[in-house]
């Protein structure tokens, strides 16, 4: 079977969670190859800023689509969009993780967590499916994580989100092979984003300075990988090795590390 090349800039581009960090990169980037670009989060002002910018560097046509992916209101006018037309690159890369013993977190937050990480991953995905197949192009970019690769006591749910997401886009690049259509689980380590304040992880940002990237980096090895037709793209070699140990080592060895890693400070 032929290698997988880029896919076509006629082909347009949605990412959700582009208001800051990996998923305003991946807009960044798509925009700069020439594809058009709908970019959609919450933070209406900063998409509007993102847009213009974006307009003005690269001429790009960018639609705005501001959306709350926690509710089901939010996901639908997505998902509506995505059938409206076909194909798209959709990048599902909207989320946030939370963290503390399960039982001392806002029970409504958790909730939000699993809407937004998978219900809305899982959602859109479906709704750009079957027009990815009939075209025989384009394709999924679901962003997972390292803490998909094991349990994380004190950030419970969020690696279970990943966990779902990394097995979901797995299986559905496999089920893709052969079709003209793609589909990528990308699994970063630590990036520099928005997302360690919003987790109050901060202090293992810190601890894992030396497995940290931009997401300026996380973004462009991401695309090589997605433009190779990659199904799991782990970016950075250390990132990658780190998620050898939980494969390899027992189960109960990895949950005490994790949990020695993540328990919070204070508590
Ligand atoms: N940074 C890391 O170390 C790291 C590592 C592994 C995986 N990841 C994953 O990478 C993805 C992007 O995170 P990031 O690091 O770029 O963090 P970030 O800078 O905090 O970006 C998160 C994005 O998600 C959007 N978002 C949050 N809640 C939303 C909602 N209810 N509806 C729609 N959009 C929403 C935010 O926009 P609004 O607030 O404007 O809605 C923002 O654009 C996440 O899925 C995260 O789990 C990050």
């Amino acid at each position: 079977m032929a290698a997988a090349k880029a896919v076509p800039t006629s082909v347009p581009v949605l990412v959700t969670g582009a208001s800051s960090g990996i998923g305003e990169e991946f807009a960044r980037r798509f925009a700069e190859r020439g594809h058009a670009v709908t970019i959609v989060a919450r933070r209406a002002e900063r998409l509007e800023q993102l847009a213009e910018d974006l307009r003005s560097r690269y001429g790009a046509t960018v639609d705005v689509l501001v959306a709350d992916l926690e509710t089901a209101r939010g996901r639908n006018s997505v998902a509506k969009l995505l059938r409206e037309r076909s194909p798209w690159v959709l990048v599902n890369n909207a989320g946030y993780g939370t963290r503390g013993r399960l039982a001392d977190l806002d029970a409504s937050r958790e909730r939000a967590e699993v809407q937004l990480n998978v219900v809305s991953t899982h959602d859109l995905s479906l709704a750009v499916l079957p027009g990815l197949l009939r075209a025989g192009a384009g394709g999924i970019i679901n962003v997972a994580s390292t803490a998909a690769f094991q349990s994380l006591p004190y950030m419970a749910t969020y690696a279970a989100t990943k966990a779902f997401i990394l097995h979901f886009t797995e299986a559905l690049a496999e089920e893709l092979r052969g079709s003209g259509a793609r589909a990528m689980a990308l699994c970063p380590g630590p990036v520099r984003t928005e997302f360690s304040e919003v987790a109050g992880v901060q202090d293992y940002m810190e601890l894992a300075r030396p497995m940290s990237m931009s997401a300026a980096k996380c973004v462009s090895t991401a695309l090589r990988a997605f433009d190779r037709g990659t199904a799991v793209c782990v970016p950075g070699p250390l990132n990658s090795a780190a998620t050898l140990g939980p494969r390899l080592a027992p189960r109960v060895v990895v949950r005490k590390v994790t949990g020695q890693i993540f328990r919070p400070r204070s508590g």
